[in-house]
């Protein structure tokens, strides 16, 4: 069978699953568990693969699944691998769905759940087409996406890319941005570098009706803050994408107090290395001068977060041309460049591959909030694509190592 005609056969078989992969997502969802606490959905995937008979090694990363699925068609052949994150985020789901969390302040609001079902119905969609190919396919469930320092190092780190040795790896987001039936495709950087900084600012407390004899932490703060925004605005090209956003402000609990001391949280986004180097020295220095300038002193602590997550051109091609083929021309799209940050850059240091959109919106059903937001959600008629889009790409890409 051609791999043009493969890949309609592989969207049969993903649709003929369609109803657990429904089941398994919302049982996910239902049930969902913060980053490297995943025991119960780690527990969930090495249930589901011993009922495959697919081989899988745990522990790993703590609460990681490592499983391969060996080709039996002659020759040799390389290795993929394939992606999915399992961890929910600290969020109070808002939706009345009848599948909604379980869990008090925690929810799968950025469609894990659905990555995580996705490749389990891939691992069994592969199973069947073992024949079509030669060398193997490797799944990695991952934990912790979601929260610095990340699964996808840790599993690196024990060993996921070895034995058998990885020669390209591919994965998918839930993107209700885009409709059921979509899939996004964009070749170099399409997350950001995400680093993140605490500033300490110590001045000297006091009376609120004599500020002359105190140094206001508050005021302080405020200056940094306004400075910090200046450079995005006025040091960083207007034509480069980058990001300073201060989240959290704290000092003080009264209104007569002047506090000694103040702190800023907040992140810094880049896709350049150069540029991300510029801006972490630009904070501390920001952070320092202002501080002195007005008579306190800044304790700037920055932790450098996940790297850029930059697709393979020709991995690209090659995931793009196997989507094309799964919902057909009309429905691919060019991916979004986004500043958001993912650790799936780790993988993609290390291997050339593509990460990659999966539409999951569905106007029509009021499926359209954001990753993150309480009531986000995904239409489930988006998960057999995704087991598609996957398997595809995987054997497309074993073809061809077959033909090199
Ligand atoms: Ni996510």
């Amino acid at each position: 069978m051609s791999l043009a005609a493969l890949a309609p056969s592989l969207l049969v078989a993903s649709q003929r699953i369609a109803e657990r992969l429904t089941a398994d997502r919302r049982h996910l969802h239902q049930h969902p568990e913060l980053g490297f606490q995943e025991f119960e959905t780690s527990r969930f995937v090495q249930r589901r693969l011993a009922e495959l008979g697919i081989p899988f090694r745990v522990p790993i990363a703590t609460t990681g699944v490592a499983a391969v699925i060996e080709g039996t068609a002659p020759g040799p052949g390389r290795t993929v691998l394939l992606r999915a994150d399992m961890d929910a985020l600290p969020i109070q789901e808002e939706s009345d769905l009848p599948y909604r969390s379980t869990v008090a302040g925690v929810m799968h609001a950025c469609g894990h759940d659905a990555h995580t079902a996705i490749l389990l119905g891939a691992a069994e969609v592969l199973l069947g087409e073992r024949r079509r190919f030669s060398g193997s396919v490797k799944l990695a469930f991952q934990p912790c996406e979601e929260r610095f320092p990340g699964g996808a190092l840790a599993m690196i780190e024990e060993g996921v890319l070895e034995n058998p040795r990885v020669d390209a790896a591919f994965g998918l987001h839930c993107t209700p941005q885009l409709e059921t039936g979509t899939l996004g495709y964009r070749a170099g950087p399409v997350s950001a570098a995400s680093d993140r900084f605490t500033i300490r600012i110590r001045g000297k407390g006091g009376h609120a009706a004599r500020p002359n004899s105190c140094v206001d932490a508050v005021v302080v703060a405020a200056q940094t803050v306004v400075m910090l925004q200046t450079l995005i605005s006025r040091e960083t090209s207007p034509i480069q994408p980058a990001v300073v956003t201060v989240g959290a402000i704290h000092a003080g609990d009264a209104h007569n107090v002047i506090p000694a001391e103040a702190e800023i949280r907040g992140t810094v986004r880049t896709y350049d290395v150069a540029l991300r180097a510029t801006l972490g020295q630009r904070v501390r220095e920001v952070a320092e001068g202002v501080a002195r300038t007005m008579r306190a002193e800044a304790e700037v602590l920055y932790t450098m977060g996940y790297p850029p997550l930059v697709n393979d051109p020709s991995m690209t091609r090659l995931a793009r041309d196997s989507g094309i083929e799964v919902v057909g021309s009309d429905n691919v799209v060019e991916g979004e460049q986004a500043l958001g940050g993912e650790d799936m850059a780790y993988f993609m240091q290390r291997v050339p591959g593509c990460f990659f959109r999966l539409g999951t919106g569905n106007r029509a059903r009021g499926i359209t909030f954001g990753n993150h937001h309480a009531r986000f959600n995904v239409d489930d008629a988006a998960l057999p694509i995704g087991v598609a889009a996957m398997c595809a790409t995987a054997l497309r890409f074993l073809a061809r190592a077959e033909a090199a």
